[in-house]
């Protein structure tokens, strides 16, 4: 199967790569990891080695760790870095060393939240980048559908019929809960796992309710909260907070959880084709979420800048990305001849927006007033490009 490119994770890879002596790409599972750390090492000028530490070979050499990295030079992959995080402190030593021979390269599965074991020791020698699946810009605007169906996933989104892709993706949630999850801590029973993430994604998009969870669980809103650190851990799920100013107006406080793949969203649901998914009542929520994910990666916006805006009144705003001093909004809607809402002015003025984009599923990008603009979902690898800093 032919590679997609993934262009801009590169080139981020390779600045990171310059700037700091440990960098680390995360992400979840089976999302193309291993495959974009290969093609970087193979345009790597100069030496390279990699190990993969859940290769018993490769972990053998890895014996005397100090002896084994520290005489080397160039670029030193380390991936499933969660298998061994007793390397996180030899990395140290070797970051702070005067001159500075290898970069290292550590791929991942877990957030460091959840690796916890002596990742927190890297502070301030780490650059972080997340690699989540194929998105609009590399797939292309055309196969938007595909990859709202399927998810991101390379395997998922390439498989030869909708019906291979789903049969995937059940895999893929299979394997997560009965082997990555215990290995990577995770100690809870697959099939207690397996329900609540499948609640969430009947909670898809909707503000996180800890006492409906508690509820059904039968345990505390604590409890139900570290099930979700831990999906969200394996990067599965993803929170988004909501915005908070003082602006005399009663805000909501919890965030939103979202699953992060559309095609596991549907495949949880038992949702195999597009015909399915789109007689299911959760088809505006996963289409929303959707494209507020990708819109969020076009911009290139990191977690700690995107919010999104309600109130207890009524007036909402789907995704606010808030960079430096800029505020931009947005606003997603499944149809194809948005409209401006009183809302949509309420926001702009009470945020202080610097622009409005209301993202809709037609295939026209137009101004709907000065500041209010409406944009075409399969077009926004090129329509929002612009507002990227
Ligand atoms: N850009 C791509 N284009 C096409 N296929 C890809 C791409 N990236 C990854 N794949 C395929 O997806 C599968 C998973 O990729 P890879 O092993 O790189 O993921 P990973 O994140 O390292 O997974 P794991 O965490 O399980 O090690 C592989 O079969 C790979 O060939
Ligand atoms: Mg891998």
């Amino acid at each position: 199967m032919p590679l997609v490119e993934r262009a801009a994770h590169m080139a981020r890879l390779e600045r990171l790569l310059r700037e700091w002596p440990i960098v680390a790409l995360l992400g979840a599972r089976q999302v193309g990891k291993t495959t974009l750390a290969r093609a970087l090492a193979r345009r790597w000028r100069g030496p390279t080695t990699i190990f993969d530490l859940e290769d018993p070979r490769d972990l053998n050499q890895l014996d005397e760790p100090t002896l084994a990295l520290e005489g080397l030079e160039g670029l030193v992959v380390l991936d499933e870095i969660q298998a061994r995080p007793q390397l996180f402190p030899i990395l140290r030593v070797l970051a702070d060393r005067p001159r500075r021979p290898a970069r290292f390269l550590v791929l991942g599965s877990a957030t460091p939240d959840l690796l916890h074991q002596g990742a927190e020791t890297l502070a301030g020698r780490v650059g972080f980048h997340e690699l989540g699946g194929l998105d609009i810009q590399e797939v292309g605007g055309r196969r938007l559908d595909r990859l709202w169906f399927r998810g991101g996933f390379p395997l998922s989104y390439l498989a030869p019929s909708h019906r291979a892709s789903e049969e995937w993706r059940r895999d893929f949630i299979r394997t997560f809960l009965e082997r990555d999850m215990p290995r990577l801590g995770g100690a809870l029973p697959a099939a207690t796992l397996e329900r609540f993430w499948t609640m969430l994604a009947h909670y898809h998009g909707q503000i996180w309710n800890a006492s409906a969870f508690a509820r059904s669980f039968g345990v505390s809103h604590t409890t139900v909260r570290k099930y979700l650190d831990l999906l969200s851990g394996g990067f599965v799920v993803e929170q988004l907070r909501p915005w908070v100013e003082n602006v005399g107006k009663r805000l909501v406080r919890s965030p939103k959880v979202y699953l992060s793949d559309s095609g596991i969203l549907h495949a949880l649901l038992g949702l195999a084709t597009p015909r399915d998914v789109l007689r299911h009542p959760v088809l505006g929520a996963s289409w929303e979420g959707f494209a507020l994910a990708q819109v969020r990666r076009t911009l290139r916006a990191r977690p700690e800048e995107c919010f999104f805006w309600a109130t207890h009144a009524g007036a909402e705003l789907d995704l606010l990305v808030v960079s430096g001093r800029r505020r931009l909004g947005f606003e997603i809607k499944r149809t194809d001849t948005p409209g401006v809402t009183a809302s949509m002015r309420s926001s702009l003025e009470t945020l202080r927006l610097d622009h409005l984009d209301v993202v809709h599923a037609g295939q026209r990008t137009y101004p709907l007033t000065k500041e209010i603009r409406a944009v075409s979902a399969a077009r926004l690898a090129t329509d929002l490009t612009a507002l990227r800093r």
